[in-house]
């Protein structure tokens, strides 16, 4: 993915991009309902020349108060200078990539996931929870010593993400940087957000980023190449990524990889049911990777 990151372009001095809102011509100042500024109804746009184009969405009808008004800076959606956390699905996935995690252990991503997507007050209680979780969930499908060192490796991610003495986790400063697990851009860039004449601020995948190359399966390990097309959702039901919020499905209170659609699920909220494939036979499990 090729992010459209921006600047000023040299040639005709204009500011475009990403970078485009922290101008010097054009001012972006916004009003959000709430402490945290994720829900932003009300953008107003002052140009160059004095004009304004004021953006709103449906749930707005009269102006703010102007002296609760917002201009908008690099800490809108530079909010997590520092320590990034990033969503379970997310490092589960650097995790086996970068082979932290035991790829042969049969649906490591999903339980992994669905574990580290839990909240504990304290890393012991998290541990003992990870036990427990690896415990019930392979019972069947892995000898001890799997089980243990699986345990060990679900705990390190859990450990870099979580700081409950502190009353901080991935979930309490969601990054604006993006729109796939919180709002971020969509906070404005959403479609609904329009001017009088009905123009919405930009919501084209291709006004932010170019999708250069994508590949599922085995090609997914093949060589990159260059080849600029549209962004191809995985799973069956494609259905609405285009026009819903991302992060309708993909949000951080639920935070896993959304095998439900409704995106609702409580996170603390067990399986009723051990799910059967859960926990397979020991002749299922293959062998276990190489060091
Ligand atoms: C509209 C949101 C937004 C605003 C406002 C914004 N940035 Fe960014 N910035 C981004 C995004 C998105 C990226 C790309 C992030 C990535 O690569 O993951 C980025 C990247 C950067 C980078 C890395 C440069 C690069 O080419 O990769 C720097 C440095 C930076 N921003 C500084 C700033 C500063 C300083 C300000 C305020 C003057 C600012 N940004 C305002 C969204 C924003
Ligand atoms: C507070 C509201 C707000 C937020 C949040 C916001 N934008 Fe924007 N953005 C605007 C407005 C308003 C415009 C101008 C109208 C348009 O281009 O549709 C704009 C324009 C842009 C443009 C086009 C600039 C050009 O070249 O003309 C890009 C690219 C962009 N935004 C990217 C982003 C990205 C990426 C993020 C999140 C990291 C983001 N914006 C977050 C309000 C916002
Ligand atoms: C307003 C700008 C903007 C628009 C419009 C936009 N994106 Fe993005 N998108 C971003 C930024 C910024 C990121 C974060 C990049 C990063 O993490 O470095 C991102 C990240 C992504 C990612 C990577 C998510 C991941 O797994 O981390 C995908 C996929 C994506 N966008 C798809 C889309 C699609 C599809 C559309 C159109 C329906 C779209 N985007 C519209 C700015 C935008
Ligand atoms: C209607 C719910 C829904 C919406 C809306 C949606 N997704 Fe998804 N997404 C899913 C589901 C379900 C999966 C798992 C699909 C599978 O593998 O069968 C998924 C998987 C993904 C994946 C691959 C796995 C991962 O999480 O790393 C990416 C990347 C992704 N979605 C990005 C996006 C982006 C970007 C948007 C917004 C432009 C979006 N999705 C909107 C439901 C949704």
């Amino acid at each position: 993915m090729l992010l459209k990151v921006g600047g000023v372009n040299q040639a005709s001095g204009r500011p475009e991009g990403i970078h485009w809102h922290s101008n010097s011509s054009d001012q972006v100042y916004y009003w959000a309902r709430d402490e945290d500024r994720e829900d932003i109804p009300w953008v107003d746009v002052v140009h160059a020349d004095g004009t304004h184009t004021i953006y709103k969405d449906e749930s707005i009808q009269t102006a703010p108060p102007k002296e609760e008004l917002r201009l908008m800076d690099c800490m809108d959606c530079h909010n997590r200078p520092a320590h990034i956390f990033r969503s379970p699905n997310d490092l589960v996935d650097a995790a086996l990539s970068k082979e932290k995690l035991d790829r042969t252990i049969p649906y490591v991503k999903r339980n992994a996931v669905e574990i580290l997507s839990m909240t504990f007050k304290s890393k012991e209680e998290a541990r003992a929870a990870i036990v427990a979780e690896v415990g019930r969930r392979y019972a069947k499908g892995l000898p001890e010593d799997r089980r243990g060192k699986l345990v060990e490796d679900i705990y390190a991610i859990y450990d870099v993400n979580n700081f409950p003495l502190q009353g901080v986790h991935w979930r309490t400063y969601p990054s604006h940087l993006g729109h796939k697990t919180s709002p971020g851009c969509y906070r404005c860039h959403d479609g609904r957000h329009r001017e009088e004449a009905g123009k919405a601020i930009s919501h084209q995948c291709a006004n932010c980023h170019d999708f250069i190359y994508q590949a599922h399966g085995d090609a997914a390990y093949g060589p990159v190449t260059y080849e600029t097309r549209p962004f191809e959702h995985p799973g069956e039901d494609t259905s609405d990524y285009e026009t819903q919020l991302c992060s309708d499905c993909h949000n951080e209170k639920v935070g896993w990889y959304p095998g439900h659609v409704d995106g609702k699920r409580d996170p603390n909220a067990r399986p009723k049911e051990p799910e059967p494939e859960a926990a397979p036979e020991p002749e299922a499990a293959p062998e276990p990777a190489p060091e």
